[in-house]
């Protein structure tokens, strides 16, 4: 059984001084700014490393057919036409949260855990020119990949920034809809999460999230493999557990908007792996 991980934000504000296209200087996207103790930092880094090293291949070529990209399951085809290669190349989501996201024009949309960029590459359009999409990820390479990919298509309403997303670079109320896809399984506070996510909505706002959960704990030997909590399957919560952190963090009429097997593989315990995609609102009032 992993032991009990202690979590301690040393620089909790953000500020107003978060550059437009950036991270917010004095360390505060850095991972040396989070204390993190025992394994949990071990955890943050083998995310960073194993996104950080899909960010250069794909960078570099996109991936072979045989890497299995998400593009390839979740997104149709002229979709994926409108992509670089190098952004389906590094999709590694676990649905396709913009399918259920009735995208208005002008509105501003956050997308956690952005990678290589293909939900805010193919957001941009939807939202148009009055609106704004913003990438938040922590791992540096694919920051500079996503915002290659967006230079790339001239993209000029959508910028990507550094970042932890339990502790989002983004002012509160400032945002109408939050995506994210296949990432907060990969989190150890995904509570966190979930009222960060509160905290940006506007009030009335919403969120669309695909990630992966189960139906029941999974063996210790799983959720303690740090190969499999890589893959966002470690770390995956119980069902249960998930929807209840979300309607702790103050959201109503939670749905299921979407349900499917989780990732391949032929061990016993795969079948109890799921990736739901979720719709959630924050109140008005
Ligand atoms: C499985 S990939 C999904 C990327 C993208 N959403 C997609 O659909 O292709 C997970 C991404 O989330 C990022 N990530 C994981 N945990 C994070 C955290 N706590 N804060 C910020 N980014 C995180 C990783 O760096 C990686 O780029």
């Amino acid at each position: 059984m992993a032991e009990a991980r202690k979590f301690v934000f040393v620089s909790p504000d953000y500020g107003s001084s978060i550059t437009e296209n950036g991270c917010c200087g004095s360390g505060c996207c850095d991972f040396e700014a989070v204390v993190l103790s025992g394994n949990a930092k071990d955890l943050t880094n083998a995310v960073k490393q194993r996104y950080g090293a899909l960010a250069e291949r794909a960078g570099k070529r996109g991936l072979e057919a045989s890497e299995n990209k998400a593009s390839d399951k979740f997104y149709s085809d002229s979709q994926c036409s409108i992509i670089p290669d190098e952004a389906a190349g590094a999709s590694t989501g676990s649905g396709n949260p913009l399918a259920y996201a009735d995208v208005v024009a002008g509105e501003t949309i956050l997308d956690l855990g952005s990678g290589g960029g293909i939900d805010c590459l193919l957001l941009s359009s939807s939202v148009g020119d009055s609106g704004r999409v913003i990438g938040v990820d922590m791992t540096p390479r694919m920051v500079s990949l996503a915002r290659d990919n967006a230079r790339k298509l001239e993209l000029a309403n959508v910028v990507f920034k550094r970042g932890h997303i339990e502790q989002i670079p983004q002012d509160e109320t400032s945002v109408d809809l939050v995506i994210s896809n296949g990432v907060i399984s990969q989190s150890e506070w995904k509570h966190m999460v979930f009222s960060e996510m509160f905290r940006v909505l506007k009030p009335g706002g919403r969120f669309v999230i695909s990630d992966l959960v189960t139906d029941e704990l999974l063996p210790d030997s799983i959720r303690d493999s740090t190969g499999q909590w890589v893959e966002g399957v470690g770390g995956a919560a119980v069902r249960s557990a998930y929807l209840r952190m979300i309607e702790s963090a103050g959201f109503v009429d939670v749905e299921i908007v979407d349900e499917r097997p989780g990732p391949n593989g032929t061990e016993e315990w795969r079948h109890l792996v799921k990736s739901l995609t979720i719709k959630a609102s924050k109140p008005l009032g």
